[in-house]
C-alpha cells in the first residue's frame, strides 16, 4: 500500500501565520505538524509516500524531509495547484499509486492512542473497497458526518451538515482500493468548489465496499484548524511526552524500531539536533537499544 500525506491549503484560519508558512510546517509541541500524520503512515508499515502540497511550499518540505531517506522511507512530492479538493488527491497522484492500494492522511490530523498500531497494520492489508475511521466529537458540524443504524453499519455520510444525523465525525485518515483513482476522477465539484473525499466515501458505500471502525473514547484526534487547536494539541503532547519520556511521531525512531535504518543512521542524525530534546532523545535511544 502507497500513502499520500495532503499538505496544501492556504490555513486562512491561522492568517497571519499562515500568509507566510505552509499550515503543516508550523511546530506541534517539538516537531513539524506533518511528522504526525507521517508517522501514522510509517506506524501502518506504508514506505512509499507522496506528499502533495502547493508550488510555493514544495521547497520548504524538500528542504525538511528530502527523499525521506533519513526516516527509512521513500518521500516524493507533487503539486496541488490550486484548493480544488482532497478528492484530487488520487488524481494528482495517479502514477504515484500505480496498481496499488492507497492511504490518504491529511496533513493537520494527530491521532494517538493505544493498541492504534495494530488497527493500521489491518487498514493497510485491505484489497478492496474502503475503510474510514468514525470519531465521536460534541460538534461534528465542521467535518465528515458517518451515521450508522443499529447493526453499526453506516447508512449516511454527508460533508459538514448543518443539522448533523449523527455525533461521529470522519477522521482524516483513508484507506482506500484502487479504484478510488476512477472513483476521483468521477467526481463533480461541490458547492464549496472542491472534489469531496465525502463523495468518494460514499461512493464506496453505495457499492456496498465500505467499512467505517468506530475509533473509540480512548483515542486522541486533535483538531489543529485554529489557534486554540494548536495550543491544546501543542500541550497534549507535552503532558504525554513529559510523564513518560517517550515521544509522539518521533519518525526516526519508528524507522529504527521497525529495522528502516541503522544505529549509526540515528546517531547522524541526531548530531546537528543535539541542543534540542529530540536530538538528545536520538541519542539516548541508540543508547538504550545497546544496553537491551
Ligand atoms: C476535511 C474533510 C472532512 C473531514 C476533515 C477531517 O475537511 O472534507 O470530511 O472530516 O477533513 O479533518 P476540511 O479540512 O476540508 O475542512
Amino acid at each position: 500500500m502507497k500513502g499520500i500525506v495532503m499538505a496544501g491549503g492556504s490555513g486562512t484560519r491561522l492568517y497571519p501565520v499562515t500568509q507566510g508558512i505552509n499550515k503543516q510546517m508550523i511546530p506541534i509541541y517539538d516537531k513539524p505538524m506533518i511528522y504526525y500524520p507521517l508517522s501514522v503512515l510509517m506506524l501502518s508499515g506504508i514506505r512509499e509516500i507522496l506528499i502533495i502540497t502547493t508550488i510555493e511550499d514544495i521547497r520548504n518540505y524538500k528542504k525538511l524531509l528530502g527523499n525521506g531517506e533519513r526516516f527509512g522511507v521513500s518521500i516524493t512530492y507533487k503539486v496541488q495547484k490550486a484548493p480544488h479538493g482532497l478528492g484530487e488527491a488520487f488524481i494528482i497522484g495517479e502514477e504515484f499509486i500505480g496498481s496499488d492500494s492507497v492511504a490518504l492522511i491529511l496533513g493537520d490530523n494527530i491521532f494517538y492512542g493505544s493498541f492504534f498500531s495494530d488497527t493500521l497494520k489491518k487498514c493497510i492489508s485491505l484489497s478492496r473497497g474502503a475503510r474510514i475511521f468514525g470519531y465521536f466529537v460534541k460538534d461534528p458540524k465542521d467535518f465528515g458526518v458517518v451515521e450508522f443504524n443499529e447493526e453499526g453499519e453506516v447508512i449516511s455520510l454527508e460533508e459538514k451538515p448543518l443539522h448533523p444525523r449523527s455525533n461521529y465525525a470522519v477522521p482524516g485518515l483513508y484507506f482506500y482500493d484502487n479504484t478510488v483513482i476512477e472513483k476521483a476522477k468521477r467526481l463533480k465539484p461541490s458547492g464549496r468548489g472542491e472534489l469531496e473525499i465525502t463523495d468518494i466515501n460514499r461512493l464506496y458505500l453505495e457499492e456496498g465496499s465500505l467499512s467505517c471502525i468506530n475509533m473509540g473514547r480512548g483515542m486522541a484526534w486533535l483538531d489543529t484548524g485554529t489557534f486554540d487547536g494548536l495550543v491544546d494539541a501543542t500541550n497534549f503532547v507535552k503532558a504525554i511526552q513529559d510523564r513518560q519520556g517517550i515521544m509522539i511521531a518521533c519518525l526516526e525512531e519508528i524507522a529504527f524500531n521497525k529495522g528502516w535504518i541503522s544505529r549509526e543512521e540515528v546517531l547522524k542524525t541526531s548530531k546537528p539536533l543535539l541542543k534540542t530534546n529530540y536530538g538528545g532523545y536520538l541519542m539516548d535511544l541508540v543508547k538504550l537499544k545497546e544496553k537491551r
